[in-house]
C-alpha cells in the first residue's frame, strides 16, 4: 500500500487552500483512513489548525523545510498513509510547491469565482503542464472555492472556466461559518455535527470525487 497523493495548489493567496486541504484531510480520517497532512507552507497555517486541540483526526506535520527534496521525503513514508494532502504556499513556481506537483497524483486548485483570481491563477496551470514532463500521471482538477450560486457574476466566473485549460471538480465548497469554525476549533468537519449538517454534505461529495479520481492511481 502506497499512499495516493493531493496537491493542493494555487498562486493565488487566499483562495482556500488549506481550507479544502484540511476539510478533504479531515473527512478522509474521519472514514477510517490514515492521512498524513503534509504543510508544505512556511507559514503553517494547516499546522496552526491541527493545534486548536479538537483532535484533528489526520497527522499534520511541517514539511516547508524540505523545499526541492520534498517528493523524495513524501515518497520515504507513502507506504505509513493511505493519502497524503500537501498543502502549499502561494507561489507556483516555489520550489516545493514544483516538488509537491512532482509527488502528487492528483492536483487540486481551489478558486475563488472572481475574475481578479482567475487571472491571478494562471501561473499555476503553467506549474501543472511543467511537471507533466517529470510525472506525466499527475491528474489536476480546478474546485470552486467559496461559491455563491444564483449570482450573476459566479455564472459569468463559471463560464471562464473552461478556458482555464484544467477541469472543474463537480462537487465546490460554498461561502460557510462552519468551514472557519472548524479552522477555530481545530476540528474537521464532521466534528462540529448536526449544525453543519449541510457544509458536511458538501465536503463528503467532495472527498467522493477525489476518492473516485485517486482509485487505483499507485
Ligand atoms: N468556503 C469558505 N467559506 C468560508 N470561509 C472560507 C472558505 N474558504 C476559505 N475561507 C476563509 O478565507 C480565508 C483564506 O482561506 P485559506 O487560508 O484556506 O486560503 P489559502 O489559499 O490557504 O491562503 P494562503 O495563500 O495565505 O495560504 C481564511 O480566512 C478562510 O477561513
Ligand atoms: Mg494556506
Amino acid at each position: 500500500m502506497s499512499a495516493r497523493i493531493v496537491a493542493v495548489v494555487n498562486q493565488k493567496g487566499g483562495a482556500g487552500k488549506t481550507t479544502l486541504a484540511m476539510l478533504l484531510a479531515g473527512s478522509l480520517a474521519d472514514r477510517g483512513r490514515k492521512v498524513w497532512v503534509a504543510d508544505a507552507d512556511p507559514q503553517n497555517t494547516a499546522l496552526h489548525w491541527a493545534g486548536m486541540g479538537a483532535g484533528f483526526p489526520a497527522h499534520v506535520e511541517d514539511v516547508s523545510g524540505e523545499a526541492g527534496k520534498l517528493h523524495k521525503a513524501l515518497r520515504k513514508r507513502a507506504g505509513e498513509y493511505d493519502y497524503i494532502v500537501i498543502d502549499s504556499p502561494p507561489a507556483a513556481a516555489a520550489p516545493v510547491t514544483e516538488s509537491a506537483l512532482r509527488a502528487a497524483h492528483l492536483a487540486l486548485v481551489p478558486v475563488i469565482p472572481s475574475p481578479l483570481d482567475l487571472w491571478a491563477s494562471v501561473r499555476i496551470r503553467e506549474a501543472i503542464v511543467q511537471a507533466r514532463g517529470r510525472n506525466p500521471e499527475l491528474d489536476a482538477r480546478l474546485v470552486v472555492n467559496q461559491m455563491q450560486p444564483n449570482t450573476v457574476l459566479a455564472r459569468e466566473v463559471l463560464a471562464m472556466l473552461p478556458e482555464f485549460g484544467i477541469p472543474l471538480l463537480a462537487a465546490s465548497l460554498k461561502s460557510r461559518t462552519a468551514y472557519r469554525q472548524c479552522a477555530a476549533l481545530g476540528a474537521s468537519i464532521q466534528a462540529l455535527g448536526s449544525r453543519a449538517a449541510l457544509a458536511s454534505m458538501e465536503v463528503d461529495a467532495l472527498r467522493r470525487e477525489v476518492e473516485g479520481l485517486l482509485r487505483g492511481r499507485r
